[in-house]
């Protein structure tokens, strides 16, 4: 077991700046990490983090009840398991399936080419911060049949509910602020929720609001906990994976021709860029009863990490992988939305994430959209990449430059 006395710790600012040099070393000498200052064992193989989230009965999703709960207001899926997971997964699957995810897919275009717009002529944008971010949260408040005009205020309450997520150590400070901004979202949900059940549409909230669970209607705190679960799951690593996607084609230019001039490897470029860099990197659970791990045992009630970066780039799981490529024969595109995918981007389990083809439905359209448009398109001048975050993981900008568009904006689909 590798302890912090050896110098290494996930919680140091080199691991912070860039954690993907450390994954090998972790995996082959210290498959499980324990990190004293936060009680916590961290796993990096493959094989010991499917376990983890494949087990259900021996690895729980306690640790939601501290680290989610608070500012969802009440339960979220990934808490919930047996015949009350299976309804609520159901009914929420529902918003982005079918001809939902039809409408859903026209509307993403229509944003992304309403956001992309005033960039065109000026030959520069910010992927990240002029149009990833803003677009992630659109598209979600489309999902949720949210009015666009509060998108602002939204993804600020939002980014408070991320923040306790997603954060290791949290301030008093900073814990109150995200509290705060999850009560505040509470508060602008309960009454559109209370219109929804009078006046039923066809999004989201109304699916929630109007769909039974044992022959009973969800109650106002179960309908918000869903809404800010869906929130939290789908901005963030959805803006996050299309910031990265762009950032490898740019970095590999001869696989962004390819990609240019044959749309339909999108998908293949897409699954390497979630196995290569998932932007969810932690996911945790709770071990119920002793658990042994390479020859180390992980005690009853610990918190484990499972490390969904180092897992990915496990040798014993994909070739050579710390190299993308979107050819890679192992990459398995079709699989990589579903259930059998070999990547772990995704989790993998009874929680493994609902929204995976509605993530690749959405980042290809975008990716889609955006690819032709930016023509000659590089690092600005200048420009220095870098990425933040533990929990999830992403570039925290991505100026580009291109050749300027002066016709106007790209119609809408
Ligand atoms: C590339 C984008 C995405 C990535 C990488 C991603 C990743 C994940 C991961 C790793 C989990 C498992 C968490 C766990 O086991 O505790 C998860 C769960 C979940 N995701 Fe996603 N997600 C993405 C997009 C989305 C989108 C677009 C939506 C909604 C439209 C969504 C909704 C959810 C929900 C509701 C869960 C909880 C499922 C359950 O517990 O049964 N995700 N996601």
């Amino acid at each position: 077991m590798l302890r912090a006395e050896s110098g290494f710790s996930v919680l140091s600012d080199d691991y912070a700046t860039d954690p993907y040099p450390y994954f090998a070393g972790l995996r082959e000498r210290h498959p499980v990490h324990y990190e004293p200052a936060i009680d916590s064992y961290f796993l990096s193989r493959h094989q010991d983090v499917k376990r983890v989230l494949s087990d259900h009965q021996a690895f729980s999703t306690e640790t939601l009840q501290v680290r989610a709960e608070p500012v969802m207001r009440g339960p979220v899926l990934a808490q919930m398991t047996g015949a009350e997971h299976t309804a609520k997964r159901k009914i929420v699957v529902r918003g982005f399936t079918g001809q939902a995810l039809q409408d859903h897919v026209r509307a993403i275009h229509a944003n992304a080419a309403e956001l992309i717009a005033p960039f065109l002529p000026r030959g520069r944008v910010d992927l990240v911060n002029d149009f990833g971010k803003p677009l992630a949260v659109y598209v979600t408040l489309d999902v949720l049949g949210l009015d666009k005009k509060d998108w602002q205020q939204v993804a600020d309450w939002h980014s408070g509910v991320a923040e306790f997520i997603t954060s290791i150590v949290l301030t008093p400070e900073r814990r109150r602020h995200c509290l705060d901004c999850a009560e505040q979202l509470e508060a602008y949900l309960v009454p559109i929720i209370e219109e929804r059940r009078r006046r039923p549409g066809d999004d989201l909230i109304s699916t929630l609001c109007t769909a039974e669970f044992d022959g009973i209607g969800m109650s106002n705190r179960e309908v918000t906990a869903l809404i800010i679960n869906v929130l939290a799951a789908s901005t963030e690593p959805a803006d996050k994976t299309l910031a990265l996607l762009v950032k490898h084609l740019v970095d590999h230019p001869e696989q962004l021709a390819q990609v240019r001039s044959d749309p339909a490897l999108l998908p293949a470029a897409i699954a390497e860029t979630l196995r290569y860099t998932p932007p969810v990197q932690l996911i945790p659970r709770s071990s119920e009863k002793d658990a042994e791990f390479a020859g180390t045992t992980v005690p009853a009630g610990a918190t484990v990490f499972c490390m969904i970066g180092a897992a990915n780039r496990d040798p014993n799981a994909f070739s050579a992988p710390d190299t993308f490529d979107i050819h890679r024969p192992d990459l398995g595109t079709a699989r990589s939305f579903t259930a059998a995918a070999q990547h772990l981007a995704f989790g993998t389990g009874l929680h493994q994430c609902v929204g995976a083809a509605f993530a690749r439905a959405e980042i290809e359209t975008v990716a889609g959209m955006l690819l032709p448009l930016l023509d000659r398109v590089r690092f600005s001048p200048g420009f220095v990449y870098r990425e933040t975050g533990l929990y999830t993981r992403g570039p925290a900008s991505l100026s580009l430059d291109f050749a300027p568009v002066h016709e106007g904006a790209p119609r809408p689909a």
